[in-house]
């Protein structure tokens, strides 16, 4: 190769990865700090000390908590404790979130929950838990039945699939179906960091039920909550690094097809859809620096965003709530009940606010 070839191809290289380490800047949301939106009556819940990654809210305000998420490349305030889900009753005046017990049989410790979707059969009122779990750091899905006399997880079964290696969140279709996301495409440390610099977009959602699997959306930069609108005629999904939210259109062969992308500013994580309004709300990262490279002396933050009219032309985006980390860091998922905020965190405490 000729000299001045060899430099052309640098010279190619180099403005690539320039203009790659500039995207992924903007991408992190590398340098964005936070003016603090405070609401009335917060209080931290008793118990919950190591994360509410995903939060899950029953007609009846019975809501479950995935707490104790380890991922690698994450920080974890207990990371010798299996996770756990925990179950609180929004109703009650004091809220006392306790673990649930699971039955017998069931590995509790490798237990290492991600992503909730609940599912209830209208025939006998069962109330299905679907958890995403990853036993040494693998992924599978754990559907359970929820025994509200004996308060405790049934154990169903594990889901575990070829087109599912690296699940993120789930939403329950049926008593076992569903679509989840995948969040990164390669399996091994070091190819993540890669696919996470360069921005490869080949993370999906695929459709899982025991006759069939199959991806049915792609090209996303790091595909992260999965939820349905209340007409069940459309799927929400979150990508954390493009900060969109992005609408499909769901078909009776439970193919998506897209319908538009929502530009929001924040890393966005779990989204829930408000049963009442069909409003979606999501806990994002304002600055994901501060999320992955966890500093004591740099909290990161927390953003919890409302998104309404998402299918009209003018959506109406407004941040809720938003604090640098002296209250609550790492916001991952924002669900409402009776006027009230619930707000969780990938490794930190879980906080309820009203807000109306
Ligand atoms: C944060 O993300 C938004 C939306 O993608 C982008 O416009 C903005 O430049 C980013 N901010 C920083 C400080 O990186
Ligand atoms: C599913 O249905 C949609 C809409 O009717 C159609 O466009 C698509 O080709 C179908 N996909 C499959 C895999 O059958
Ligand atoms: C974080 O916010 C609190 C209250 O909103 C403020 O008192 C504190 O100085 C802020 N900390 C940093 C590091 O900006």
């Amino acid at each position: 190769m000729g000299a001045l070839l060899k430099l052309t191809l640098f010279g190619i290289l180099l403005a690539f990865l320039g203009e790659r380490t500039v995207r992924f800047s903007q991408r992190v949301n590398f340098s964005r700090e936070v003016e603090p939106i405070e609401l009335p009556n917060c209080q931290l819940l008793k118990g919950i000390e190591a994360g509410s990654e995903d939060i899950d809210i029953l007609p009846n305000g019975l809501a479950f908590v995935s707490s104790g998420l380890k991922n690698p490349g994450l920080f974890s305030f207990s990371p010798d404790k299996p996770g756990e889900i925990f179950l609180l009753d929004l109703n009650e005046e004091n809220l006392h979130p306790h673990t649930l017990r699971f039955s017998r049989g069931f590995d509790i410790s490798t237990f290492n929950p991600h992503g909730i979707s609940s599912y209830i059969d209208e025939k006998d009122d069962t109330v299905y838990l679907f958890v995403v779990n990853h036993p040494h750091y693998k992924s599978t899905v754990e559907i359970f039945k929820y025994d509200e006399d004996e308060n405790v997880l049934v154990h169903l079964k594990t889901v575990k699939h070829d087109l599912l290696p690296n699940v993120n969140d789930i939403v329950a279709l049926g008593p076992d179906s569903f679509y989840a996301t995948n969040d990164f495409y390669f399996l091994d440390f070091t190819m993540r960091h890669v696919e996470l610099f360069l921005g490869l977009r080949w993370t999906n959602v695929v459709y899982y039920s025991p006759k069939e699997v199959r991806e049915v959306a792609s090209g996303f930069d790091i595909a992260n909550g999965i939820a349905m609108s209340t007409d069940k005629k459309y799927i929400y999904v979150a990508e954390s690094f493009g900060h969109t939210i992005t609408v499909l259109e769901k078909h009776a062969n439970w193919s998506l097809s897209p319908v538009k992308v929502v530009q929001l500013d924040t890393l966005v994580d779990n989204l829930f859809v408000d049963p009442n309004t069909g409003d979606i709300w999501t806990g994002g990262h304002p600055n994901g620096k501060k999320l992955f490279f966890y500093d004591f002396e740099d909290l990161p933050g927390s953003e919890v965003v409302r998104v309404q009219n998402i299918h009209s032309d003018n959506p109406i985006i407004t941040d809720v709530y938003v604090n640098n980390g002296s209250v609550i860091q790492g916001s991952s998922s924002a669900a409402v009940y009776k006027g009230k905020l619930f707000i969780g965190t990938v490794f930190h405490k879980a906080l309820y606010c009203d807000f109306e």
